[in-house]
């Protein structure tokens, strides 16, 4: 079987999922939090590499306060978690999107989760946070301007590869694999220009009953797709 390198995953049905069991959407979030920490183990066992995981969009500021508060304390107690799940399973954890935005508590806490787990070489595991592919491209061009103009780089250097560099998700291969969960078929505003060849896969399981089985079911989808990058198929071994 053909593993994919880099699997993106847009989480959602959290609130779906409460609701159909009685509770509250928070209980959702709480669930699914948990799920994510199944489903990092699970992924590193199944052979992938990278795993980046959509938490909270710069449009999900949008949802009631009471909800947004009640997020933000779930991404306080889950980055402690994680800081303890990276360093059992040597995880390098990556918080891609703009911080700026969050507490300097939390932030504190997420630029320690990356340091204290930048020389792991397990599962390359990137937390979108505050994150929008319009966003992170808003920003990106800005730096570049800004280093335009300062002589640091010139108009005809700019290529595909640079433009890469600035984004939030520099160094990393952009995701074969794109799942979203809950059975939504859009985008969200994820990833928009590294998921540009990626296979996308939909399935209406919500995220808190995603488990390895659904992630397998998804890896097989993969492999059933003939990989074309524009050109040539691409050999499959
Ligand atoms: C995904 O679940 C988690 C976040 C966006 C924070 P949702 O909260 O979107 O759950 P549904 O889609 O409303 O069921
Ligand atoms: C996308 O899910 C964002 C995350 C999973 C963090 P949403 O539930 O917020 O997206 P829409 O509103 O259905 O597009
Ligand atoms: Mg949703």
């Amino acid at each position: 079987m053909n593993i994919p390198q880099h699997v993106a995953i847009i989480l959602d049905g959290n609130g779906r999922w409460a609701k159909s069991k009685g509770m509250p959407r928070n209980y959702g979030h709480v669930r699914g939090a948990k799920n994510l920490e199944t489903i990092c183990r699970d992924a590193w066992t199944i052979g992938i590499k990278y795993l980046t995981v959509y938490l909270f969009s710069t449009e999900n500021w949008k949802r009631s306060e009471e909800e947004v508060g009640a997020l933000m304390k779930l991404f306080r107690s889950y980055t402690k978690t994680c800081m303890q799940l990276a360093a059992e399973n040597n995880m390098k954890v990556r918080v891609i999107g703009d911080p700026s935005a969050f507490a300097p508590d939390l932030r504190e806490s997420l630029a320690k989760l990356e340091e204290s787990s930048k020389d792991n070489t397990g599962l390359n595991f990137q937390i979108a946070l505050n994150y929008g592919s319009r966003d992170e491209l808003t920003r990106a061009v800005r730096r570049m301007t800004k280093d335009a103009v300062e002589g640091v780089i010139r108009p005809e250097e700019i290529s595909e590869q640079l433009i890469g560099d600035y984004l939030d998700t520099a160094g990393i291969p952009d995701p074969d694999l794109m799942i979203r969960t809950s059975g939504e078929q859009r985008l969200s505003n994820y990833l928009l220009w590294q998921l540009a060849y990626a296979e996308f896969y939909f399935t209406p399981v919500p995220w808190p009953a995603f488990d390895k089985a659904e992630l397998m079911k998804a890896i097989e989808f993969y492999n059933g797709r003939e990989r074309r990058f524009g050109g040539l198929k691409e050999e499959k071994s």
